[in-house]
């Protein structure tokens, strides 16, 4: 009697490129998430708790905010941040659960714009935000 294994059902295929892309991307969502923490329970805290708290955000609560280059930066860091860390969180929900090859690649083409879009209008708001605009 001879021992023999079934021949493999799937043909081998070429040796995967390698790639860290995962790898970086699993180290960031972490990296990321401890950043938000600060940035996001920091900004919780100043809007929501602080003196008064949402009542006293107006214009020129706003104005006056992004008068300084530091909550420029800090409202920056946040909206990037927050808008790569969930694109990329996304990107893997994505991947789980789209079952064919051609709606996880248009579900991703519509995050990947959204994504452009989201940063793109933020970091023109913040940048070009103009304090003097006259009220009417
Ligand atoms: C407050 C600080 C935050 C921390 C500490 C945090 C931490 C994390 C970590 C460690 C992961 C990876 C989980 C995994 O690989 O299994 C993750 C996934 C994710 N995060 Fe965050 N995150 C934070 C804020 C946010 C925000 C603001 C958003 C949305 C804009 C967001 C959206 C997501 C999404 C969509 C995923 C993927 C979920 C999944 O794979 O099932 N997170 N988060």
């Amino acid at each position: 009697m001879t021992l023999a294994l079934d021949k493999p059902r799937s043909p081998r295929r070429p040796a995967a490129r390698r790639s860290n892309f995962e790898l970086a991307s699993w180290l960031f969502m972490r990296i990321s998430g401890i950043a938000l923490i600060v940035l996001v329970l920091g900004h919780l805290f100043i809007m929501n708790i602080l003196d008064g708290g949402v009542h006293r955000i107006n214009f020129a609560f706003v104005a006056g905010r992004w008068s300084s280059p530091f909550w420029q930066l800090w409202d920056l860091s946040m909206l990037w941040l927050a808008e790569i860390h969930g694109g990329n969180g996304l990107r893997t929900v994505i991947n789980d659960y789209a079952r064919k090859d051609t709606t996880r690649f248009w579900l991703k083409v519509m995050l990947y714009v959204s994504m452009v879009l989201i940063l793109a209008l933020g970091t023109y708001v913040i940048f070009t935000f103009d304090a003097t605009i006259p009220a009417d």
